[in-house]
Formats: C-alpha cells, sequence, structure tokens
C-alpha cells in the first residue's frame, strides 16, 4: 500500500494524524522525513507539527528497524508476575530487539509480550525464549 492510500483512507475524518501514523509505520515499519512531509502537506499541518507528534510517542520510528521487535510489558502489572526475572534468563542476543512497554492491556495474563501486531500472555521463561527465538 502506498502512502497516498493510506491518507486516501482517512480523508475527512476526524482527528487523522494518529492513525495515519499508526498506519505508515505499520505498512512501512517508521515514518520517514518523506512520509512527514506528504502528512503533513495532506493534513494541511507543517512538518514540525507532525514530527513532533511522531517523536512524542516511542512506538514511532523515523528509521527502518532491521532486527525483529519484540515489545516486552515491564510495568507494575508484569513486574508483579515476574517479567524481569524471565527477560533476565534471557540469553545476550542481538538478533531481536526487546524493546520495553508500560502495559498491553493484558496485566491479569502477564507477563506479556507483543510481537507485529500479535499478543503473548502467560509468558515464562521458556515460553520467552522460544518466542525471541521465533522472530
Ligand atoms: S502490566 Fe503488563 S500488560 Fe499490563
Amino acid at each position: 500500500m502506498a502512502l497516498a492510500d493510506i491518507l486516501d483512507r482517512h480523508k475527512g475524518r476526524e482527528g487523522p494524524l494518529l492513525p495515519i501514523l499508526h498506519d505508515v509505520q505499520a505498512e512501512f515499519g517508521y515514518v520517514s522525513e518523506d512520509a512527514i512531509r506528504d502528512i503533513a502537506d495532506a493534513l494541511n499541518l507543517t512538518r514540525a507539527e507532525v514530527h513532533g507528534v511522531v517523536s512524542f510517542y516511542h512506538d514511532f520510528r523515523t528509521t527502518p528497524e532491521a532486527r525483529p521487535i519484540l515489545k516486552l510489558c515491564r510495568a507494575e502489572g508484569c513486574q508483579a508476575r515476574g517479567v524481569e526475572a524471565i527477560a533476565a534468563d534471557l540469553p545476550a542476543d542481538n538478533r531481536v530487539k526487546i524493546e520495553t512497554v508500560y502495559c498491553l492491556g493484558l496485566c491479569s495474563v502477564g507477563p506479556a509480550a507483543m510481537s507485529g501486531t500479535t499478543v503473548h500472555a502467560r509468558l515464562d521463561s521458556n515460553k520467552l525464549k522460544a518466542l525471541v527465538a521465533s522472530l
């Protein structure tokens, strides 16, 4: 899907910037400077306004990430369920980028993680290792 298709999909929508940025990130893996310029033009915003939103939210990146990403929740709920112990048990491996997030909405079934749009719950050390190896 091209950026123009994403912009078309959100045309006329109220508050389209975040949904557009999420779609761009999902489609291309990051929000490029060219995309920021085109989004700003389409929404009649300045590039600084769009860039400000992109840089405010940690989920958006402006450069591509070559490695697979696993978002591991380290908020209180998952801490109480042992996420720090299973994270410490992971072998050192730079093949997968482990990003810390704070709550995936799965607190009662944590430790939880997310890869792409798939969430993983009730992780233990072996499940987390297998998940990382599968990415
Ligand atoms: S605290 Fe981890 S999912 Fe909510």
